[in-house]
């Protein structure tokens, strides 16, 4: 490399502090906050720059750091062994470049043997077992020391409290995640509540782990996935340890695959981003790792990472388009979505002419203008966002500065902001556009399931009076419809018996299309699963409806709520006197175990432990994790160990799968 001039040493120097600032604030967003401002490519890619920028002054070469998740309110304990980050690189040569470092360091020319294994876009947890216990369960925090998270990890269904056979002390090393139906529900319901959307499933994995309220936390249902271990490793393999956490109840990375020359790596690399996209966690790339555990002891670490790991990371489909316009949806619950209106442009094969903007605070925070040229990307998430704008295209233009309105584009009532909230929000009751919404959605197939009241059939008959609530649906004639375009007689006969035949349903469904805040179709299931009749919902105090697996205080208030309302009172009572029947939600038509809690121990040889697991609250009851004075059956399989002992102890009930398999039947 040529040597620089004393100016353009200047110049890199003022932009390596630059860069470290920025880079700084941006791990603050990420780490601390859950709340990034740039997509993972970007930070990557200032992250590479200042890389370079740095390697051209060796001299005076900083630390690196690797950001730091600790928010200053939870306690913070330190791991027994650091927690690190991994190298990484979007580049397929720069994996022959480790291959041969690795190599060199080792002073070993044959070909290295790597697992190959996705890269969960989670976050990393540390779980710390003493004598078989979970102790702590820490986040990274800043590699030494981490947040304790304790409390909340143990609302993860199925996480092992305590595991057997282990030495004295082990870590537990894995990412929490929220799979993508969990985290698309979350956030509509959030939006719908006027909360801030997250932009990801992994944002909002972040957020909820460092809430202070368990109960919230559990109704948004975490998951975690092991993927390695600090202390207590006495394995030889890494390949060994994924079936090893999962005969301890782990759930584990079970697509990995052995690469035994480094010339695979890039058809490994291709089936693996051909079955993420059936895997219910996002992830971001895939993470090699030697085999050999005495190899991977030998290469040791640096102080930021392991020198026998290292992350190929997956591009995300980006394109340049022109933002037209922007528009606005305004929701059942009166918040008012931005809407960008793109010149279509094809990204990852699908033409793209909408996207998602958040909400005004976005907009603003990108400076976001109409007739920009904006960067849209389309990473794991479904919908397409505006990343950034492209501002070189914006000089000798003038475009105006993007304003929020401040009054309802569709009944012009002023916009409601609530001090914690980042969405506005319509407040006018009778906007005829929520009604339609309203109607929409109870109408909808994860509601009542009115086939033939679609989106323009709702509308017309809202903007002609015809319908002013859900109960008047029940109430239409025939003549009512003659207005609808383009239906005939048996057009209108069939719409009249769909609304007719939906009065048979079941009760989530109904419970769903009432549209209360905070309650989505799950949540609906859940609450219809408990209570089993409408009356015994409607009159749920907010500690009984915490009780259930799913509702965090929040829902459940806004339940109370909504009941406490005169006007929705009214609307039920007319669609209830117009003869709705429910069914009992069909998965507990038999509910066998209805109220007992099983507990399961030993390798099962006929089913797998999620699938009993499914089985039992299928049929009413419920898995606790270990054996307690509450536990009323005991499932036992080969080698069932402690908890045998224990039950025998406390005289319960043993069952063998044989058993189990019998009382199903
Ligand atoms: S192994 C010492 N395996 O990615 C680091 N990490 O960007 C060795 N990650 O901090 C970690 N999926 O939390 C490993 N399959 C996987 C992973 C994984 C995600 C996380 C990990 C790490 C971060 C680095």
């Amino acid at each position: 490399m040529s040597e620089l001039t004393p100016r353009e040493k200047k110049k890199a120097q003022k932009k390596i502090l630059q860069l470290s600032a920025e880079i700084d604030r941006h791990d603050r967003l990420y780490y601390r906050d859950s709340q990034p401002e740039i997509s993972d490519f970007e930070y990557d890619c200032l992250k590479a720059e200042l890389l370079r920028l740095e390697s051209l002054f060796p001299e005076n070469s900083s630390p690196e750091k690797i950001g730091d998740d600790r928010g200053g309110i939870l306690l913070t304990r330190a791991h027994p062994t650091p927690m690190l980050s991994l190298e990484n690189t979007y580049n397929l040569t720069e994996i022959l470049n480790f291959n041969g470092r690795i190599g060199r360091l080792l002073k070993i020319d044959t070909p290295l043997i790597y697992v190959v294994e996705p890269k969960i876009d989670g976050l990393a947890v540390n779980l710390i077992y003493e004598q078989g216990q979970l102790k702590y369960a820490l986040t990274r925090g800043n590699g030494t020391e981490g947040d304790d998270v304790t409390d909340n990890v143990k609302t993860i269904e199925g996480l092992p409290l305590h595991i057997e056979n282990v030495s004295d002390l082990i870590e537990i090393r894995g990412e929490i995640y929220m799979d993508q139906a969990d985290f698309q529900r979350i956030n509509r319901e959030r939006s719908d509540g006027g909360e801030i959307p997250f932009a990801n499933a992994r944002n909002l994995a972040s957020g909820t782990l460092k809430l202070m309220d368990s109960g919230e936390v559990r109704s948004r249902r975490l998951q975690f996935i092991a993927h390695g271990l600090g202390m207590g490793n006495n394995f030889q393999r890494q390949s060994e340890i994924y079936p090893f956490l999962e005969r301890l109840g782990f759930q584990s990375q079970k697509y990995f695959y052995i690469c035994e020359k480094i010339g695979d790596a890039e058809t490994i690399i291709r089936q693996l981003d051909g079955e993420r996209k059936r895997l219910p966690y996002h992830t971001d790339g895939v993470v090699f790792k030697i085999n050999e555990c005495l190899l991977q002891k030998n290469l040791g670490t640096t102080a930021k990472a392991p020198r026998w790991a290292f992350a190929y990371k997956f591009e995300p489909e980006r394109a340049e388009t022109i933002l037209r316009d922007i528009t606005f949806q305004v929701g059942r619950t009166g918040v008012i979505t931005p809407v960008a209106e793109l010149e279509p442009v094809n990204l990852s094969g699908s033409w793209v002419s909408r996207a998602t903007l958040h909400n005004g605070d976005d907009i603003e925070k990108k400076d976001i203008r109409i007739g920009d040229r904006v960067i849209v990307e389309k990473s794991g998430e479904i919908i397409p966002a505006i990343v950034a704008v492209n501002l070189e295209n914006r000089k000798n233009k003038a475009l105006e500065k993007f304003i929020f309105p401040k009054n309802c584009p569709r009944c012009a009532t002023e916009l409601l902001r609530l001090p914690e909230e980042v969405a506005c929000r319509c407040p006018n009751e009778n906007c005829r556009e929520q009604i339609i919404q309203k109607i929409i959605y109870f109408a909808s197939k994860t509601a009542m399931d009115i086939d033939s009241l679609g989106d323009a059939v709702v509308r017309k008959l809202v903007e002609n009076g015809k319908l002013k609530t859900i109960a008047d649906l029940y109430a239409l004639h025939r003549e009512d419809l003659y207005i609808l375009d383009n239906f005939g007689d048996r057009s209108i006969s069939r719409l009249l018996s769909n609304i007719e035949h939906s009065k048979k349903t079941e009760l989530w469904r109904f419970i769903n299309g009432l549209g209360i805040a905070l309650v989505g179709e799950k949540t609906a299931k859940d609450l219809a699963n408990y209570f089993s009749s409408l009356d015994a919902f409607m009159g749920a105090s907010v500690d009984d409806l915490m009780q259930i697996r799913g509702v965090g205080e929040k829902a459940a208030q806004s339940i109370v709520d909504f009941f406490g309302k005169e006007k929705n009172m009214d609307t039920i009572h007319r669609i209830l006197d117009n003869g709705l029947e429910f069914s009992i939600p069909s998965t507990v038509k038999n509910p066998k175990f209805s109220g007992k809690l099983f507990a399961i121990t030993g390798k099962l040889e006929q089913y797998a432990r999620d699938e009993v697991k499914v089985l039992i609250e299928q049929n009413g009851g419920s898995v606790a994790n270990g054996i307690n004075g509450s536990v009323d059956i005991l499932i036992a399989g080969a080698g069932g160990g402690q908890k045998l002992g224990e039950a025998e102890a406390k005289n319960i009930p043993i069952w063998s799968e044989n058993d189990f398999k019998n009382a199903l039947k």
